[in-house]
Formats: C-alpha cells, sequence, structure tokens
C-alpha cells in the first residue's frame, strides 16, 4: 500500500520564516508530496491568501464562548484552513490538556471538515521505564481513528534536540513504534491512515526516517523554520 508522503512544518511560536509568501516558497503545494503549515494565528490567512495549506496549532473545540485568549477551530474552518495540529506535546505539558480534551478537538475539527493531525508520544521518564507502548496506546484509546485523521508520533525526549550527545530517536526506535501504533488501527484505517514522525527530523536523517516502512512523513518543528532546509526534506521525500 503506497501512502503519498506528508511533510508538517510546526513553526511553533515562531512568524513566518522570510520567503514564505515568495513564489518559490517551500512551503506552499508541491508535487508529489503534502505539505501543510502550522503557523501562529496570526500568520494564517496570510498563508491562505498566497495558497498555503495552512492550519492552526490548537483551536477551542467549542465555536465560541467565555474563552479569553482562546482561538476556535471554528473560525479557523471559516477562515479556510483544512487542516489542525491537535494535542502537541507542548500543550499537553505546558497548558495542561488532557487526552480527553485532545479527544474533544479532533471531533470538533473533524465535524469542521478539518483535518486532524494528532500528536501522541511519551516522556523520556516513560520510555526509560519501557512504558512507551503503554503511553501511546493510552493516548490513543479515545481518538476516533478514522480515515480523516493524521497521526503524528513525537517522542517528547526525541523533540529539538540541539544537543549532539543526545540524538533524535534511532531510525530503527521510531519505525517500531510506528509498526506498533499501526497495529492498534482499526482495519479499515491501518493500511491507508498516514503516520508521521515528529522529533528532530533533518535533511541529515530524513531520508532514513521517511523510507522506513510504517513512517509516512513528519511533523518538523525546528528545521522548518530554515526554508533551505525544509525544501531539501521536500526533495528528499519527493525522491523516495
Ligand atoms: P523539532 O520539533 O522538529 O524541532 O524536534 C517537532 C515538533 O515539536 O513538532
Amino acid at each position: 500500500m503506497s501512502r503519498t508522503l506528508f511533510l508538517a512544518a510546526n513553526w511553533k511560536m515562531h512568524s513566518a520564516p522570510e520567503g514564505t509568501f515568495d513564489p518559490e516558497s517551500p512551503y506552499k503545494i508541491q508535487d508529489s508530496v503534502d505539505v501543510v503549515v502550522f503557523s501562529t494565528f496570526l500568520d494564517l490567512a496570510a498563508c491562505l491568501q498566497v495558497g498555503i495549506e495552512a492550519g492552526p496549532q490548537y483551536g477551542h473545540a467549542e465555536a465560541s464562548g467565555p474563552h479569553t485568549g482562546d482561538v476556535s477551530l471554528k473560525m479557523c474552518a471559516d477562515l479556510g484552513c483544512t487542516y489542525a495540529l491537535c494535542g502537541h506535546s507542548d500543550r499537553r505539558q505546558k497548558h495542561g490538556e488532557t487526552d480527553d480534551m485532545v479527544a474533544a478537538q479532533v471531533k470538533a475539527a473533524l465535524a469542521l471538515r478539518l483535518h486532524p493531525v494528532v500528536c501522541i508520544g511519551e516522556k523520556e521518564e516513560e520510555r526509560d521505564a519501557g512504558k512507551q507502548q503503554e503511553v501511546v496506546r493510552r493516548q490513543m484509546s479515545v481518538l476516533p481513528l478514522e480515515q480523516n485523521i493524521t497521526i503524528a508520533y513525537e517522542p517528547i525526549w526525541a523533540i529539538s534536540r540541539g544537543d549532539p550527545n543526545k540524538p533524535a530517536a534511532s531510525t530503527q526506535d521510531a519505525q517500531e513504534m510506528h509498526a506498533f501504533i499501526r497495529s492498534l488501527l482499526p482495519d479499515a484505517t491501518r493500511e491507508t491512515m498516514r503516520l508521521l514522525y515528529g522529533g528532530s527530523m533533518k535533511p541529515e536523517n530524513a531520508k532514513e526516517l521517511l523510507s522506513q516502512p510504517d513512517i509516512d512523513g513528519g511533523l518538523i518543528g525546528g528545521a522548518s523554520l530554515k526554508p533551505d532546509a525544509f525544501r531539501e526534506i521536500i526533495t528528499i521525500a519527493q525522491s523516495l
């Protein structure tokens, strides 16, 4: 079963990188690989205007209400977004999002015809205790595992690893977890749902990671803020 590779840029709390709105922007729709950008709310409209497939990094599940500082998924859908990032570990860890809150966002997104990219993954101490499968099984147990969602496995300990002594997840670790996650999918979506890897994906390791049988793309933070690095990853994906 061949699944089109999917590269999602997670710009986190950074403004659109220089060159984003240029005609040759790597963030625009590309041949033979799906590219989506998760920008801050402030950059969404400008991205959509130049034909970038952009979505929010979070959106409230309710359409509107007394939630000071929040923006709803519905507002993003009304703006023209077609994707939404849900359950990123920054949101789970720094904003207290629980599995149930993430599931509510995923269900709201689906109802709005937004395609959720849902992050799951274990913390370093959970990996050290051998609990990584238990954690992702729990995180997935509340999700509607339908075709219109994408799961991004992001082992938290492998995110933003600038320190060369602490490398990203090994390709083998990543593939093993992706195969496990796929085994948890229902029959209807096991072969068709795309599973992204996230955690220090960059041009240097993209080919190896993206060549794995159960890795169908990447959720890319740091390297997606450098247009040349992101373009290189796209070129690698297109060559596979
Ligand atoms: P990273 O971030 O590529 O910088 O590790 C990935 C993410 O947090 O989505």
